[in-house]
């Protein structure tokens, strides 16, 4: 018999997932940044695009109603999750495909060197140090020579207040995971995954720390 495989759920307890959105809404002022995830996107009509961790969908209907003509794929491990997203994207009026599986295995479900970009958002933050490399390792797969990779989430907490405040999340998520979003690893860790040209485009303060938007590329 084949282990089941454990991730962090979106608030870190299958019971809160239910008020996910809400508490995004307010504790991040998502309003605020999701735009800025996609504007450091920069997508066009006709070209596919893949997010890791998708969760209740919000990044994704958002990209698929701002560019319609974009394939958008999202790919998460939690079905409660993704029931959500479907949900919101038939509301939404976005066609939108879901898979579910874990993102360090997501070029094994999609298929490799496809995707013209590949976002994720809050995710690398709740994922244990193996998991966040597996999934930028993953995302380089995916994405065909010269694709975009984007990554808004918690990245390094440059102040006392952010530090502070990024405290509610290490006590949802746990430490071990958050703590080295908190120290800046992703900036190590994306050009080790084999990325160019790293750029912290935005670092945005909200209730629970600061959010930075990453655009690196995969070497054409
Ligand atoms: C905080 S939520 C973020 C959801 C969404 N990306 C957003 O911006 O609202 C984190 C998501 O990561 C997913 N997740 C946890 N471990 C994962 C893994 N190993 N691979 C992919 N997704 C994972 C969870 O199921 C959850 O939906």
């Amino acid at each position: 018999m084949t282990a089941k495989r454990d991730f962090v759920p979106a608030l870190g307890k299958s019971e809160f997932t239910n008020a996910y959105d809400k508490v995004i809404a307010v504790m991040t002022r998502e309003k605020r940044w999701r735009p800025l995830v996609a504007k450091a996107l920069a997508l066009n009509p006709g070209e596919t695009v893949v997010d890791i961790g998708a969760g209740t969908g919000s990044q994704a209907i958002l990209l698929k109603t701002q560019t319609p003509g974009i394939r958008m794929i999202g790919i998460d491990p939690d079905p409660q999750v993704l029931a959500i997203a479907r949900a919101k994207a038939e509301a939404a009026s976005a066609a939108i495909e879901w898979h579910e599986g874990f993102g360090d295995e997501a070029h094994r479900h999609l298929g490799e060197g496809f995707a013209d970009a590949v976002v994720s958002s809050l995710v690398l933050h709740q994922c244990p140090m193996e998991v966040k490399s597996g999934i930028l390792a993953s995302a380089y797969r995916l994405l065909k020579p010269g694709g975009r990779l984007v990554i808004g989430d918690y990245g390094l907490q440059r102040t006392f207040l952010m530090r502070t405040l990024f405290r509610q999340v290490q006590m949802a998520d746990g430490f071990e995971y958050t703590q080295p979003n908190a120290d800046g690893i992703l900036n190590e860790l994306i050009p080790a995954a084999g990325f160019a040209g790293l750029e912290e485009r935005n670092v945005f303060p909200t209730h629970t720390g600061s959010i930075s938007v990453y655009h690196a590329v995969k070497p054409a």
